[in-house]
Order: structure tokens, then C-alpha cells, then sequence
């Protein structure tokens, strides 16, 4: 299927509350597990970037495991970071955690050598998927990890309506049009790696690792 991009930020105060109330457990918990598997003994005591962090479900899951780093996360929409603000006072996380509002490309980020970088579900909302790689390589020091996960957008109407009734059957009328809507604007593994070769990140490898989830890893 041709790829429908949907709007970058989720700015919207309804959509950004729904997205935060959403049970993504299931995913947010396999993102942190799958960057244990890839990166073992990382981040240490070293300061990550989370890209896209919206309302910090992943953020937060991701410190909690890893108790001595520092995390800096931006998001373009302030109703997203407001969210998250709650989610990390909520976890007592404040002394490690900074929120940054910034849009990409072009916001200020207070480190060019960050130690890590992770992001989860910001690739499929950028028309140009190019910021998310070119970030990454601008603000991490030499050798950094690199771990993103994202949506895949199906070959056929069919699969989308599949993966919908699968994955948001219960969900209210609004995430499931915004997951909808995302699957749509989904790259594809293909398209990512070729992403990754135009941003000189050949070595990073992508790996398909649910129905409908890639990630890609590799170092900086
Ligand atoms: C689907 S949410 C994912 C949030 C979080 N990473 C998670 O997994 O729960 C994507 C987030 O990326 C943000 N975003 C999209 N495009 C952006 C851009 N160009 N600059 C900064 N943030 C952006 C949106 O505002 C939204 O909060």
C-alpha cells in the first residue's frame, strides 16, 4: 500500500490523553527488553535521548530498568510533555529526567554527545524521515547506541483492517483511527533500511520482531 503520511505532532489535548490512557504495555515493555538484548550493559551510567518521547510511558520504563543513566526527552507538542511531566513526577524521576519541547529538525538539545538514542513511534509521523536519522548522528557522541522501533505499514487494505481488529478491537473510536492512520504512515523495513544507507548508517540493522513492529540498532 502507498504510504498516507498523518500529522507530525499530536497536539490535539483529546489525542495526546488518549494516546497517554492507552494500555501499550505489551510494546513499550518489548522496546526496553529488545534494547537490553541488542545493547547488554548499556546505558550505564550514560546520558540517552529519547526522540519523539510523547507522554514518556517509554521513557519512564526505560529508567526504571536502567537506574544509573540520565534522559533527556523531546517532543514537539506541549500537550504531550505535559502528560509527560506527570508520568515522570509520578515515578519520582525528576532528578534524572529532563523534558525538552523542540520540533525537529532545528530544536535545541543541551548535549552533542549523548550515549544513547532511542526513539519509539516518531518515525512514522515525519514526512521526512531523514530528521530522525540525521539527529541521532548530530547530537551522539562517536559509537553511541542506536535503537528505534516503529510501526510497518501493510500490503493490503486486508492486513491493515486485520491488524486493527487484532491489536485495537477494544480500544475507543479515537486510537483506533490514530492506529489506523499510523500503520498507514508507517515505513515499511525495506524503506528503512534504505533510509539508513542514504544517512551513512549502513551498519545499523533492521529486524522485523512483531506483526506489525522493526527495529533498527546499531552504533552512532
Ligand atoms: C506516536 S507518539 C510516540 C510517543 C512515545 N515515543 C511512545 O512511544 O509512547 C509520536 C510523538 O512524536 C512527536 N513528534 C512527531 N513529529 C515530531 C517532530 N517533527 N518534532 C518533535 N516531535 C515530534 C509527537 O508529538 C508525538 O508525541
Amino acid at each position: 500500500m502507498e504510504r498516507r503520511p498523518e500529522p507530525e505532532l499530536m497536539d490535539d489535548e483529546a489525542q495526546a490523553w488518549a494516546y497517554a490512557q492507552a494500555d501499550f504495555s505489551e510494546a513499550h515493555e518489548r522496546f526496553v527488553a529488545l534494547f537490553t538484548e541488542c545493547f547488554p550493559g548499556e546505558p550505564g551510567s550514560g546520558l540517552c535521548l529519547d526522540l519523539g518521547c510523547g507522554a514518556a510511558d517509554v521513557l519512564v520504563r526505560f529508567a526504571r530498568v536502567h537506574p544509573e543513566c540520565r534522559i533527556d526527552g523531546l517532543d514537539g507538542a506541549p500537550a504531550m510533555l505535559a502528560l509527560a511531566q506527570r508520568a515522570v513526577d509520578a515515578a519520582r524521576l525528576q532528578d534524572r529526567v529532563r523534558l525538552i519541547h523542540g520540533y525537529l529538525p532545528g530544536a535545541e538539545l543541551p548535549c552533542r554527545g549523548y550515549d544513547v538514542v532511542i526513539s519509539n513511534s516518531l518515525l512514522h509521523h515525519l514526512a521526512a524521515p531523514s530528521v530522525l536519522w540525521e539527529t541521532a548522528k548530530g547530537h551522539a557522541r562517536p559509537g553511541a547506541a542506536l535503537f528505534v522501533m516503529d510501526l510497518s505499514r501493510p500490503d493490503t487494505p486486508a492486513r491493515l483492517d486485520e491488524l486493527v481488529a487484532r491489536h485495537a478491537a477494544g480500544a475507543s473510536p479515537l486510537l483506533q483511527r490514530d492506529f489506523r492512520n499510523s500503520l498507514l504512515a508507517a515505513y515499511r523495513p525495506d524503506e528503512v533500511r534504505a533510509q539508513l544507507e542514504d544517512a551513512g548508517l549502513g551498519s545499523c540493522r533492521v529486524s522485523v520482531v512483531s506483526d506489525r513492529h522493526w527495529i533498527a540498532f546499531g552504533r552512532l
